[in-house]
């Protein structure tokens, strides 16, 4: 009998998972990944304490990590392996403390300067003895937490001191890991993969996008291809329109010297934005591996119909924020903040309709919107339905009663909701919209992976599926150069630029652009 579809259903539902012996955990991961050691390089750095760190450390309490596995810290400060211990416990304070003397045996540091070859000579040897020392296989990922500007010189270092080198009988795989931005444009990004296929190979290249490792953005291809009923409907016939939102009550932070350059359209767009859009929209895949997935999702940026420069403020608009409240407490504006120049035109809220020109998408819009210092954190995407084609209880209905939408909800509301017409109580024939809602953590209490977990595990077995592959990072620079070109070139790019109040949703104007 096939037990995942019950013809004994009562029976069924009174099993629980725990009688099956069947507990939540083995959803989290499937084995402990091969014997490996991971090195951070940038490990006194901020993402290190933050992030990584504690992340390998719930999941070396969750025995997700091999037995034999070591974290080799390094960066250009000098320290020894005591300090960076030290350190790295103060980073998991908070976290339960069962296995922290053990989890610290296995931490290391070794310094290196990125920009001095013969560094990476003694890097390399060190690094190779405490492999050997704790049977880790020549397994190895390398983790790159450092500025951009530094990734070139440390990927020659690596690659020159034999780092990068995989053994051709398959034991002994070594992984790179980059954190966006993957270049500033369409050229930077092709010298970025240049440098990179230097001494790698692409197998061997993971481009993280922490929006991927969301369960609720993961969650649209199960919800888009593990149900047969939305398909069908999921194509320019019955979808008027698609909107993908994420705002940020957030500032620039302590952050200027990057935003500056890069503004919210290198922030956000080129990759988070992307990527949502890209699930969207995809066909299914053959099967649900790297390989299949990301050439679907290639497919679709293939499909961006270019901007057209000349109407580009028909369907891209600029904003800046200015001072506001933002949970109740004033902010000040971008201009103001810390290491802005007081006369920036650096844009940090956009929002640009794109259309794919495919058999599927023809003519449908998706506007994308996502800014900085707005009134609510709110990450999700919109599917606006057609109304009906004859509208039989026109005279009955409000003019407010809107189409179908499904809302799926990324963030703070992790949920699938559908809005629908349904009848009033009563003789006169009264509608009123409804949702039908599903909450992601509905009946479930058992244990989650948070992003930066999900990722390093995947990083360490080899599953590219949540990574960025170098093909989808250049069609989305393609795309999206002429109009960063565009926009900070033009003549009225202060009056593009239009001013929103920190604490409001964006600027009031919005472009048009139906294609
Ligand atoms: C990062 C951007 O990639 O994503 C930040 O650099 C932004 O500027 C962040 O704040 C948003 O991520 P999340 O998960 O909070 O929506």
């Amino acid at each position: 009998m096939d037990s995942r579809n019950g013809g004994d259903g009562p029976l069924r539902a009174a099993v629980k998972t725990e009688d099956l012996n069947l507990p939540y955990a083995s959803c989290l991961f499937e084995r402990p990944p091969d014997s490996c050691a991971l090195v951070i390089v940038g490990a006194s750095g901020d993402l290190t304490a933050r992030k990584l760190v504690p992340s390998l450390y719930n999941l070396y309490l969750r025995k997700a990590l091999p037995d034999s596995f070591i974290i080799v810290g390094c960066s250009r400060t000098r320290m020894g392996d005591e300090e960076f211990r030290a350190k790295m416990q103060d980073a998991v304070a908070s976290l339960d403390q069962a296995g922290i003397d053990e989890f610290s045996r296995r931490l290391f540091y070794l310094p290196v300067q990125y920009e001095d070859e013969r560094s990476f000579d003694g890097f390399s040897g060190r690094l190779r003895e405490l492999e050997r020392g704790h049977g880790t296989g020549g397994n190895r990922v390398m983790y790159l937490a450092i500025p951009p500007s530094l990734y070139s010189s440390t990927v020659a270092g690596f690659g020159a001191a034999g780092l990068s080198a995989e053994h051709t009988d398959g034991a002994g795989w070594v992984r790179i890991v980059v954190e966006k931005p993957f270049g500033r444009d369409l050229d930077s990004a092709k010298d970025l993969d240049r440098d990179l296929y230097e001494y790698f190979r692409e197998h061997q290249v993971f481009r993280i996008d922490h929006y991927l490792a969301k369960e609720t953005v993961q969650n649209i291809l199960m919800f888009r291809f593990a149900n047969s009923i939305f398909e069908p409907v999921w194509n320019r016939r019955y979808i008027d329109r698609i909107s993908i939102t994420a705002a940020e009550t957030l500032g620039v932070e302590h952050r200027a010297g990057y935003y500056e350059q890069a503004g919210v359209l290198r922030d956000m767009f080129q990759n988070h934005m992307m990527q949502l859009l890209a699930l969207t929209a995809m066909d299914p895949p053959s099967a649900f591996e790297a390989e299949r997935v990301r050439d679907e999702k290639a497919r679709v940026y293939r499909t961006l119909r270019p901007f057209r420069t000349d109407r580009l403020r028909e369907q891209l608009v600029l904003g800046q924020y200015r001072e506001g409240v933002v949970d109740g407490k004033p902010v000040v504006a971008y201009r103001e903040e810390p290491g802005v120049d007081p006369e920036s035109l650096t844009p940090t809220f956009a929002s640009m309709s794109v259309f794919l020109d495919n058999w599927r998408w023809q003519g449908v819009p998706f506007r994308l919107t996502s800014g900085k210092r707005m009134g609510r954190k709110l990450t999700e995407i919109n599917i606006h339905f057609k109304e009906v084609p004859h509208a039989l209880f026109r005279r009955t209905l409000s003019d407010g009663i809107a189409a179908n939408r499904l809302t799926l909800g990324i963030y703070p509301n992790e949920k699938i909701s559908l809005t629908f017409q349904t009848k009033n109580p009563g003789a006169v024939v009264c509608l009123r919209s409804v949702d039908m809602e599903f909450n992601y953590h509905q009946n479930y209490s058992g244990p989650t992976l948070e992003a930066y977990e999900k990722v390093l595990l995947d990083c360490m077995t080899g599953d590219q599926t949540l990574f960025w592959r170098q093909d989808g990072v250049e069609l989305c620079w393609g795309f999206l150069t002429p109009v960063l070109e565009e926009c900070e070139a033009c003549g009225d790019r202060a009056q593009m630029l239009l001013p929103y109040e920190a604490g409001s949703m964006g600027p009031d104007q919005r472009a048009g652009g139906e294609g």
